[in-house]
């Protein structure tokens, strides 16, 4: 145990959010998470959030994390049960990728190998994992895509040696993971493993903020207005339970001040707009600063009134 290091995000991931967890972190409702708690993150994604909690919350008892990307949660399921045969793998590839360094032919005919392997989907679970991490790792800006037939389809990114096998982290996220019950399938599902002490953290695909710079496409199938509304309902229905949540999502009122969509869809709930800093965004100068919301059932404690 001693020199397990800290586990951390082992994926590049469209909407990682370890620029908000200071933000986060100043709405946790404080009287849950003294006690023993279960942890609950529906939309798990390269779950950032997950392992800050994991990492700084010993009364955190139990978690559970869903995602309906099913090759994603395969790979949390492997790097939980079978890390050292990943790790083997994973040096493989790691190892022939960089020893192409400098001939961008051959890495490029090498990378399309791997992605027609990976979407034949004919590799056992750990194999099928180590392909998920390697092109993460070396794909044009660590996206996720996939078409209607679930095929990826994002080209080479241009990294020299990218890292592939990190084997501290993958060790220490195995370790981490012990107590964490890790579920495939759509959000709602997630209600059935709460138990009173409950904190939910829900991060869904944001709503784009335009048409042409949507990007919400992790699945095969796309998270619309109807999906975000039957979210709202599901938050509805755990405040109804009693259950604690908080939310994020983009802010579409910041970019067009009559879109009151979130404003009306929450007005039940408290709403705060915080900054944070987005780059999925492939066009350099349209990275930038940009409000996001953070919405939360619980009444406002003291730090939350000083927020707002
Ligand atoms: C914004 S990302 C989460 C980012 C994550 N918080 C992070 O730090 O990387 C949204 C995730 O929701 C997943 N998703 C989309 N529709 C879903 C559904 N109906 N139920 C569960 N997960 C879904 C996607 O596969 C994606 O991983």
């Amino acid at each position: 145990m001693t020199d397990i290091k800290t586990a951390k995000p082992f994926l590049k991931w469209a909407g990682g959010k370890t620029q908000l967890i200071k933000d986060i972190e100043r709405i946790l409702p404080t009287q849950l998470t003294k006690q023993k708690f279960t942890y609950i993150e529906p939309f798990v994604g390269s779950g950032a959030v997950l392992f800050w909690m994991l990492n700084n919350f010993p009364k955190l008892e139990k978690a559970v994390i869903n995602d309906i990307n099913e090759d994603l949660i395969n790979t949390y399921k492997t790097i939980a049960s079978n890390p050292k045969e990943l790790i083997s793998i994973l040096q493989i590839l790691q190892d022939e990728f960089h020893s192409l360094e400098g001939n961008e032919d051959n890495k490029k005919v090498y990378y399309y190998k791997k992605r027609e392997l990976y979407n034949s989907r004919k590799e056992e679970q750990s194999g099928q994992a180590a392909l998920f991490i390697f092109l993460n790792r070396t794909c044009f800006n660590g996206l996720y895509r996939v078409n209607r037939k679930n095929e990826y389809n994002v080209p080479m990114g241009g990294y020299k040696k990218p890292t592939i096998c990190d084997k501290e982290n993958i060790l220490a996220v195995s370790e981490a993971l012990q107590k964490v019950e890790i579920l495939n399938g759509d959000f709602e599902q997630t209600l059935n493993y709460a138990d009173k002490n409950s904190l939910f953290y829900f991060d869904p695909p944001y709503k784009p903020l335009s048409e042409t710079s949507s990007f919400n496409s992790y699945a095969k199938d796309e998270f619309n207005d109807n999906e975000q509304v039957r979210l709202r309902d599901f938050c509805s229905k755990l405040d109804v339970l009693n259950l604690t949540w908080i939310l994020s999502n983009s802010d579409v009122k910041g970019k067009d001040e009559n879109d009151n969509f979130f404003d009306e869809l929450y007005s039940d709930f408290n709403i705060q707009r915080v900054e944070a800093k987005r780059n999925i965004n492939a066009n350099p100068d349209k990275r930038g600063k940009l409000t996001e919301l953070l919405i939360t059932n619980q009444t406002a404690n003291q730090e939350y009134v000083r927020a707002i």
